[in-house]
């Protein structure tokens, strides 16, 4: 059949120029040309004179392509062979008599037997790179496939040279936004963010991040959801020796699950479909310094016992990656979960708790220290003035500290935040009452949670009695659970070890004890 050549190369050059994905055009041209060279495979490599070899970056056969990134190295007596720009096309009747094919077949790319078609990719007088084409038997090419193949020399060479710009580009935009990230952290450390109630509510919590922030201890911080965990752990942070590295911050639970791992550890180019540069990951990046590790309550399992290496062993290896590398770092971790409730369950690990349970310091609810409240509202309403461009600072109305004071706050310091910034918004220049916060009577009612019963005539009106029968109903309402958020200690608006204590001795079981029952 007598091709027409001028349709072969329109046809197979709007493919091998259609997409800047090696794999999508590697896959859709070999489609085409397979047609009219009878190839099983093809192979697109780039030539590294430098450190003279060739990196194969992909392959296509029918059932579809990869992306590879192997290196197979060029030996030195026949690089010069390799660098001849004369010939454009080669072939190759079996693999194992040529020797730029014998690092191919020791890679287990070739087989002995196969023939090939090389066609190597000349940009400005220099190779690229080439494409071979290769069949499982031996002499399956003649000059008529290698006339063919040449003519599509230069879309193969543009397309190489666009995909390894578009690559080269992918990468430094990855390393401009690490960059970014990192010098936004670091802008937030150097202005450090006051933190309110440091001598009041907050006065043991503070004790203990002096006492441990000079050392490089991991530290546990819990506390419900927004009573200031990341805020301490930046405290930590800043307190530290490690204050001039980076502090990186992980939240465990926001991350996708097929991307944990290369976001924690990093990958290599090609460890993945779209791992198409290296990337170094959150541990890489906070060496020298602090990790801090939100929510570790939320990792996998599988996660937990990687996490767990790199805690003991203080090295990562990245996604795809054979070395190890060292790390420097102090580990932080935070949750608003009861970590040895979720062991008992066998969802956290009991190793991996004691590693982290190292230094532990809870922060307590915004409930449990009203004494700040007062300083918080006047802190963030300054604050938040001052982002919005407000000339003239806001002040309370009256009877509006009062009803924040006996307000309960389940969102604790986030939420105040919150409240004032909305406030201040609808607030328009007069004086602010927080007129939208519920009465607290109407509070857990309005939640939906509790019920106080009625009593019934000959109930039992002993204290203990009433107690404990209110206990029972709120822990049943809370699935059994005492802590964390939705836990009858907060249901209670009580500290979790102090509704315990309290059913210790009314004789309640709990945790364990109950499961026994
Ligand atoms: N003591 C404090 N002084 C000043 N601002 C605070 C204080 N505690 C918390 N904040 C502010 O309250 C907000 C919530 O704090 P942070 O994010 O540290 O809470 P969190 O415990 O990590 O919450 P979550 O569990 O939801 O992640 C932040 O905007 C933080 O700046
Ligand atoms: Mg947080």
């Amino acid at each position: 059949m007598e091709t027409d050549e001028r349709e072969f190369f329109r046809e197979a050059t709007l493919r091998i120029c259609g997409s800047l994905d090696v794999e999508t055009f590697l896959y859709e041209s070999f489609k085409y040309i397979r047609q009219f060279i009878p190839a099983d495979s093809i192979f697109l490599t780039h030539y590294c004179a430098e450190r003279g070899e060739h990196v194969a970056l992909a392959q296509a056969s029918a059932e579809g392509a990869s992306l590879l990134h192997l290196a197979i190295p060029v030996p030195p007596d026949i690089r010069s062979f390799v660098m001849r720009p004369d010939r454009v096309a080669l072939v190759v009747e079996r693999a194992e008599t040529h020797p730029t094919a014998r690092p191919w077949i020791s890679k287990g790319l070739l087989e002995k037997d196969s023939s090939l078609l090389v066609l190597r990719l000349i940009v400005d007088g220099d190779i690229v790179g080439g494409v071979t084409f290769i069949s499982k038997v031996s002499a399956a090419f003649n000059e008529e496939h290698a006339h063919l193949s040449s003519l599509l020399r230069e879309p193969f060479a543009i397309a190489l040279s666009n995909s390894l710009r578009y690559q080269e580009l992918l990468e430094l935009k990855e390393l401009l936004a690490e960059d970014n990230r990192f010098l936004h952290s670091e802008l937030r450390h150097k202005t450090g963010e006051e933190i309110i109630g440091a001598d009041f509510g907050l006065r043991g919590v503070m004790e203990m991040v002096r006492q441990v922030a000079p050392l490089s201890s991991p530290v546990l911080l819990w506390g419900e959801t927004g009573t200031g965990k990341e805020v301490i752990a930046g405290a930590i942070h800043n307190l530290s020796g490690r204050r001039e590295g980076p502090f990186i911050t992980v939240n465990c639970g926001a991350i996708p699950e097929n991307l944990v791992d290369s976001e924690l550890f990093g990958h290599e180019k090609g460890a993945f479909t779209g791992a198409l540069a290296r990337k170094r990951g959150r541990f890489e990046r906070a060496n020298g310094g602090t990790i801090f590790l939100d929510e570790v309550g939320e990792l996998q399992p599988e996660v937990q016992v990687r996490l767990l290496r790199v805690l003991q062993e203080k090295e990562i290896e990245r996604v795809g990656g054979t070395e190890s590398i060292k790390v420097d770092i102090r580990v932080i971790a935070a949750t608003h979960r009861n970590l040895k409730a979720m062991i008992r369950e066998g969802t956290f690990r009991e190793d991996l708790y004691f590693r982290l349970n190292v230094f532990p310091i809870e922060i307590p609810p915004l409930r449990e220290r009203k004494g700040d409240i007062s300083s918080l509202v006047h802190y963030f309403m300054q604050k938040k003035a001052r982002e919005m461009g407000r000339k003239d600072m806001p002040v309370l109305a009256p009877g509006a500290l009062e009803r924040l004071m006996s307000y309960s706050w389940p969102g604790n310091v986030r939420e105040l935040e919150n409240m004032v910034e909305r406030s201040l918004i609808l607030s328009g220049g007069k004086p602010i009452a927080f007129e939208d916060i519920q009465a607290p009577m109407n509070q857990s009612a309005a939640m939906g949670v509790l019920h106080i019963p009625h009593l019934a005539p000959g109930d039992t009106l002993a204290l203990d009695a009433v107690v404990s029968r209110h206990i029972r109903k709120v822990l049943e309402t809370a699935n059994g659970r005492v802590g964390g958020k939705g836990g009858a200690a907060d249901l209670l608006q009580v500290n979790p070890s102090t509704l315990r204590k309290r059913m210790r001795k009314l004789g309640i079981p709990f945790g364990r004890k109950k499961a026994e029952l």
